[in-house]
């Protein structure tokens, strides 16, 4: 089964647009997983300028279901995670300023720094993902450095789907492989819709868990937050 994990960032972004507590974090991603989302992703950025520190720790003991941080490993952010001990913690290669992310890492790079970061990450019992390209390379780099999964960065598959879905979703299949033969778990994300996910569950079956927010909060609008979760996991049968 491929677990829809909801990412709540937006809501905290139309929080903090107006201060206050409208639409309440918590609130949200307790419904999110009442109306049958099976995990809930966060962002944590320094500027706080969505998810904020204070919204994670009071995640982490109302959460009934995976709980996955995710975010450039500086610092503060590996302080945050060690201690909300998170099932699943997603390392992100943004920069603080960035509007989103718009990339994998390099994993063969910045192979030393990864690995003492995922090292630190499992010894403390946290499930470890590395955000990466449908690139073979990058994929064998983040195994040998210690990666539990790897998250496909599916933005360029969601860009050309429109086009030829088969020559979109083909690298994606040819990297799940990769990552499949050695021994990764697969975590997909990034501009999946309501028009694309079908279509890489379809030629990905055995992928782990989308996380999905963009698109999901925006149909949300039309359709509500129940039945919007729903359509999204009838995409993932
Ligand atoms: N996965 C990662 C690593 C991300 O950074 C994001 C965006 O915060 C997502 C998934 C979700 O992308 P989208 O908002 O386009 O669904």
């Amino acid at each position: 089964m491929t677990k829809l994990s909801v990412n709540i960032n937006k809501i905290a972004t139309l929080r903090n647009a107006r201060g206050g507590d409208v639409p309440n974090v918590v609130k949200v991603a307790l419904d999110c997983e009442r109306f049958g989302a099976e995990g809930i992703t966060v962002h944590p950025r320094p500027d706080e300028r969505h998810i904020r520190k204070a919204d994670v720790y009071d995640l982490k003991p109302l959460l009934k279901t995976e709980f996955n941080i995710e975010g450039y490993p500086a610092p503060e952010f590996i302080d945050l995670v060690l201690k909300v001990k998170p099932h699943q913690v997603t390392l992100v290669p943004d920069s603080p300023v960035q509007l989103t992310s718009n990339s994998g890492w390099d994993t063969k790079s910045h192979y030393d720094f990864l690995s003492e970061v995922l090292d630190e990450f499992n010894n403390a019992g946290i499930r470890t993902s590395v955000f990466v390209a449908a690139d073979s390379q990058m994929i064998e780099y983040a195994a040998k450095a210690g990666a539990d999964r790897v998250e496909l960065y599916t933005e360029p598959y969601a860009t050309t789907y429109n086009v030829d879905p088969d020559k979109a979703v083909k690298p994606f299949v040819e990297a799940a492989k990769v990552a499949r033969n050695l021994g990764l778990g697969i975590n997909a994300g990034h501009d999946l819709s309501l028009a694309n996910l079908n279509f890489i569950y379809k030629n990905i079956p055995w992928l782990e868990e989308v996380s999905i927010g963009h698109a999901l909060i925006s149909d949300a609008l039309y359709m509500g937050l129940e039945k919007t979760i729903q359509e999204y996991k009838n995409c993932l049968r």
